[in-house]
């Protein structure tokens, strides 16, 4: 059965039983129906989840079967890191890794790679070296290093955190950026050079929001990165999480945006701090952010435990400190199990075109096409509003969108295009006028549903001519 016919089967209970979609009420599907465990609800999609892994996790056989049983992708959470593998110079330690790597494969888990050049976790010697010499050692690292492993890893974080905090958009002055602005490309060549299987991804915190100084400093390095032919394929939000950088309302805008520019985009560090419906909720956010973007093709919290958190105190991940199922655990597995838009990776390699693959449904240059992303609007106790942006990929005359609603929604107001109702919850939306639009060229149309208790996004799409 496809992810897509489980999905409608999904659907088709859902509407027998009248289920509500909202929230976390889908656990009351019959079992065979939804993924039971994370990585199974992910897949429904073609979506991984994943975990980060400490090597302490194998001295305790509750954590190790927790993440047998629900993740399928593995993170050493500080294994893999430059003082890990190169203790001294020329002088690699695979063993810590080893362990990491071989335990995933042996338990048929997938691998991301972290990390190979990064400001922090440098070993002493590397530290205090500058200059030619320490981009000389830099390239090594990243070449012996993803040779080592190579055939093994689904994706490297090939450079980490390179970009300032704060307004100005600079890059972080670090040793490594004084050896000169190209230093991330020139690692980004050399792990291409050693391992052309893996996906290779910038990775980031606080590029979370559109909006932030920060973000719109890393979408022009990929931007930039693509159109000179850099080899870049992913780009990792770490997603680290708390009261005063909560989950931003625009998340899914910024994974389209990047993923507009022709990479993979992946949720990598995921670790929201709080507890109880509130936690959930913000789960939830990140989880529905990554199913409305194709290229976002998996998540990965950043550990198993609470208690085995980089961030205790904050008690930020799924499961308690022994090993029960958290509120936020069951908003993520039934946010997962209510399908999404299936996941459409593109292919690592010198070969890949640029913005997605021209898959079978892909439409051929110059064949009228548009994109159509839902945002979210402003909400109220019985309502929200929803603004989908029509976004014209070539010329067009005209486009026409349709927006799928979920029982028990309906839609009490329209702004901004002209609305027909061929079945129930279904609108399609055409142009109030003239729907000509330029490539690249934008409009919008807005509504307002009445949400009946069930908070789901619709599902918008576009067609053009
Ligand atoms: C953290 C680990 O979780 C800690 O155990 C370690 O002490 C410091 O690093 N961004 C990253 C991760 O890319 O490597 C960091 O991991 C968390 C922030």
């Amino acid at each position: 059965m496809t992810a897509r016919m489980r999905r409608s089967r999904i659907a088709a209970a859902i509407a027998a039983t009248g289920i509500a979609m909202s929230g976390i009420t889908l656990a009351a599907l019959p079992a065979s129906a939804a993924g039971a465990t994370l990585h199974e609800a992910a897949a429904e999609s073609g979506r991984y989840f994943g975990s980060a892994m400490a090597a302490h996790y194998l001295n305790n056989s509750q954590t190790t079967s927790i993440l047998n049983r629900e993740f399928n992708m593995i993170t050493a959470e500080n294994e893999m890191k430059m003082d890990a593998m190169q203790p001294q110079r020329g002088n690699f330690n695979w063993s810590s890794g080893d362990r990491i790597v071989n335990w995933a494969l042996q338990n048929g888990k997938q691998v991301r790679g972290h990390a190979l050049a990064w400001h922090s976790q440098q070993p002493g010697w590397m530290q205090s070296m500058e200059g030619p010499q320490l981009r000389q050692a830099m390239l090594d690292h990243v070449t012996q290093v993803a040779t080592y492993y190579r055939g093994k890893i689904h994706s490297w974080d090939v450079v980490n955190e390179a970009f300032a905090d704060g307004s100005s958009g600079a890059r972080r002055n670090s040793n490594l950026q004084r050896t000169g602005d190209d230093w991330i490309e020139a690692a980004f060549r050399a792990a291409r050079a050693a391992d052309p299987q893996a996906k290779l991804c910038y990775n980031d915190y606080n590029t979370d929001n559109w909006d932030h100084a920060k973000t719109q400093a890393v979408y022009r390095m990929v931007r930039d990165f693509k159109q000179r032919g850099v080899p870049i394929d992913c780009v990792g939000f770490q997603a680290h999480f708390n009261s005063g950088n909560p989950v931003p309302n625009n998340y899914h805008v910024t994974l389209q945006n990047f993923a507009d520019l022709g990479v993979d985009v992946q949720i990598t560090e995921l670790d929201i701090e709080g507890s109880g419906q509130s936690q959930a909720e913000q789960f939830d956010g990140v989880v529905q952010a990554c199913l409305a973007v194709t290229r976002c093709t998996g998540i990965t919290v950043w550990g198993v435990k609470d208690t085995d958190s980089w961030r205790s105190y904050g008690t930020p991940l799924l499961f308690d400190g022994n090993g029960n199922k958290k509120l936020a655990y069951h908003a993520v597995l039934d946010r997962l199990n209510s399908g999404g838009t299936p996941a459409d990776p593109g292919d690592p390699g010198p070969g890949d075109p640029g913005p997605g693959d021209p898959g079978p449904g892909d439409p051929g240059p110059g064949t009228p096409s548009c994109t159509a992303t839902y945002s979210e609007g402003e909400k109220w106790n019985d309502r929200f509003n929803g603004i989908v942006t029509i976004r014209a990929d070539t010329n067009i005359s005209s486009w026409t969108a349709t927006v799928q609603l979920q029982w028990p929604q309906y839609v009490s107001a329209t702004w901004n295009g002209s609305p027909t109702w061929p079945a129930e919850r279904t609108m399609v939306m055409r142009p109030a006028g003239n729907g000509s639009l330029g490539a690249g060229q934008t409009t919008s149309f807005g509504f307002t549903v009445m949400h009946g208790g069930n908070w789901t996004w619709p599902q918008v799409s576009c067609a053009a001519s």
